[in-house]
């Protein structure tokens, strides 16, 4: 294996920054970064010129804001300000679940979709503030939901389609949303799913709590079978005919809110984080120009869903801010084939690429021919994202998808961080496979060991941040303390992302993983509090405890210790029904890898559960288990590495 790929010279030649540009540049961000900002949020248009720049502590009570007297709009800069130039360009290519099915949106058109849409939702009594939830499959009414939610100023808060109507509940309630975009059904892999009877369950679930959501508009999008209630539910078709096709944007802050997303920690209830409009806009753009090389005309495809961040800064704010071309798919990668992907990127020609190394993996897994088959003689850059890739895909997506003539982009960054952090820049870095490489512009990483201190040179630590950057997080919805305690309270002064990184001789940084209770499964986070709380839920169980382990395609799996009631009996059937029970409380992507019945758990005498013996359990690693000895009963790790041989 190579350790080190030098940039391509076709990258070089081409590429908006290049190495030289990149060190200038760099510098100049990290000693003046008024001066630096300052140029750069020139980016976006703005209806008032901002004359401050940032304004941010990290210590005391945490307060972050940029550009904050300057007045602009989300949806005025994705769509309106570029009608005049291409206007007839194509803003979103939509590729649906059927290979057969796509269309094709100008930004003509989807400046009118957004306008009827926004004022479909202030006829419904949508102001200024509110919060709208989406729940959405990838069509191209989850990205005019987005922007109508900006257009108007209302705050949308995205919840995955996967996630069960109890989740759905919860980040109603936590929100106080009391409007609700979903679709009929959606349509993924060929199977259905029941986004409007789940939008009727967590309803129900959220008026028990307190919350009444008002008014449901439904997509059409499967036309199947769904319960309707007169007074509550709009059909979307119906009231976009009716409604006018022009809408002038809210003039908003910079740090009026944009949206919310929430996301899992170490402990509780998943945390609302909050992003605001000027900064974050200018990041998105900024860093979906440079990471990718972007150029104009260039069609530009990231598989995310718009459930998740990447959705969010790098399917519709970052390019569409940008005047690109987006490609938004409604499928999964393995349907109706392996080749579905390089299909795809023949199909509409894609230059750009972005996806996650769980799919890069599982794709390998499915043998060249899928991918050799087909040209992908238009692609250019290709980037990842969402954990750690380790260096065997890495080679595999740079030689047989890339054929060796298309930079892979290694993007770290966080739903908290808004845009990408640490990432290769295609003409500038040369790579190194499984290494996110340098910091981006503005961006200080810093080591630290356990007590804070900072570690230089090569060496390994957890991850810091120093300064503000435009994008960051600037709240937990409703919860300022959590926010302040979660990421400024184990280091002083600085953000701490939760992760382990190591940085080598070249200042080149991998990241290692997480170092807390948050475990990456298939690159989404999944905090192990939460599905721990989803089992004992149940009532056959008394205990739980559950750690993450390497898995080949998901990078992580979810293992689960569970101790059981006095006199329930293990059994497989009780198993499979306590995975039903998780997929049911929070959704498939919780589903439990694997249960273990444990009639004890390893505790200190204090009570507080030891995960490190139980993650050395769950990887079959029993040579190295450590100190055991603070343990109330060490006897329970026998027991526990028995039950893990005989696979009980
Ligand atoms: C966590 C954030 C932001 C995009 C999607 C995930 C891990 C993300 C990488 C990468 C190694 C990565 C980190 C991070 N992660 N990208 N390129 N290399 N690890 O967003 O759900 O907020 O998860 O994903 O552990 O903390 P998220």
């Amino acid at each position: 294996m190579t350790d080190v790929y030098k940039v391509p010279k076709g990258a070089k030649k081409r590429a908006h920054i290049d190495n030289d540009t990149y060190e200038k540049w760099y510098q100049e961000s990290i000693r003046n970064p008024d001066k630096f900002w300052k140029k750069h949020g020139k980016r976006i248009d703005w209806f008032k010129p901002y004359s401050k720049v940032r304004n941010a502590s990290f210590d005391g009570k945490v307060s972050i804001k940029w550009f904050e007297d300057g007045q602009t709009n989300v949806a005025y800069n994705c769509i309106d300000r570029h009608l005049k130039k291409r206007g007839d360009q194509v803003a979103i290519i939509w590729e649906g679940d059927n290979p057969y099915d796509d269309r094709k949106i100008t930004y003509n058109e989807l400046y009118e979709h957004v306008c009827r849409l926004s004022n479909v939702m202030k006829k419904n009594g949508v102001k200024k503030g509110d919060r709208v939830t989406i729940y959405m499959p990838m069509i191209p009414e989850a990205a005019y939901a987005m922007l109508a939610c900006a257009r108007i100023g209302a705050i949308h808060s995205i919840v995955f389609g996967g996630f069960s109507p109890d989740a759905l509940a919860g980040r109603i309630v936590d929100c106080e949303s009391t409007f609700v975009i979903t679709a009929d059904e959606g349509l993924r892999g060929g199977r259905k799913i029941p986004l409007k009877d789940n939008t009727d369950k967590a309803v129900d679930i959220a008026k028990r709590d307190g919350v009444i959501v008002s008014n449901v508009l439904v997509v059409r999008r499967t036309a199947g079978k769904v319960a309707w209630y007169d007074e509550r539910d709009i059909w979307y078709h119906e009231a976009m005919a009716e409604a006018k096709p022009d809408c002038p944007p809210a003039k908003m802050k910079a740090e009026d809110p944009l949206f919310l997303l929430y996301t899992s920690g170490s402990t509780g209830k998943p945390k609302g984080v909050l992003h605001t409009t000027g900064g974050y806009l200018v990041y998105a753009s900024m860093t979906h120009e440079y990471v990718f090389d972007y150029h104009e005309g260039d069609i530009y495809w990231c598989t995310a869903d718009v459930g998740w961040v990447t959705g969010h800064s790098y399917i519709v704010y970052g390019p569409l801010a940008n005047g690109a071309t987006t490609l938004m798919f409604e499928g999964v990668p393995n349907y109706p084939t392996p080749g579905r992907f390089w299909e795809v990127v023949d199909k509409h020609q894609v230059n750009i690429f972005y996806t996650a190394p769980t799919a890069i993996r599982a794709l390998m897994g499915a043998g060249n021919d899928h991918v050799t088959k087909s040209s992908r003689k238009s692609l250019r850059t290709l980037g990842s994202v969402g954990e750690p890739i380790n260096p065997e895909a890495w080679e595999w997506y740079y030689k047989v998808v890339g054929d060796k003539r298309c930079p892979i982009v290694d993007t770290w960054w966080q739903t908290e961080t808004g845009g990408i952090m640490i990432t290769p820049l295609p003409g500038a870095t040369d790579l190194k496979p499984g290494s996110a490489t340098r910091p981006f512009f503005g961006i200080e990483p810093q080591l630290v060991d356990a007590e804070g201190a900072v570690l230089e040179g090569a060496t390994e630590g957890n991850l810091c941040i120093s300064q503000s950057w435009p994008g960051q997080m600037r709240t937990v919805y409703g919860d300022h303390e959590r926010f302040v305690q979660t990421y400024f309270s184990a280091y002083k002064g600085k953000y701490f992302t939760g992760d382990g990184c190591r940085r080598d001789k070249d200042g080149y940084y991998w990241i290692t993983g997480r170092v807390d209770d948050v475990i990456n499964v298939s690159g989404h986070r999944m905090g192990t509090a939460e599905v721990e709380s989803a089992l004992v839920s149940h009532d056959a169980v008394s205990e739980a405890a559950v750690v993450g382990y390497p898995h080949d395609v998901k990078g992580q799996g979810i293992y689960c210790y569970v101790t059981l009631m006095e006199g329930v009996e293990g059994s497989e059937e009780l198993k499979k029904e306590l995975v039903k029970h998780v997929r049911g409380e929070i959704g498939p992507i919780a589903s439990p890898d694997k249960i273990q019945f444990s009639p004890g758990l390893p505790k200190t005498r204090s009570g507080k559960i030891m995960r490190r013996i139980l993650r050395k359990i769950a990887e079959d690693d029993f040579g190295s288990l450590g100190d055991t000895s603070t343990l109330a009963d060490p006897a329970v790790v026998d027991d526990l590495i028995e039950n893990r041989q005989n696979r009980k």
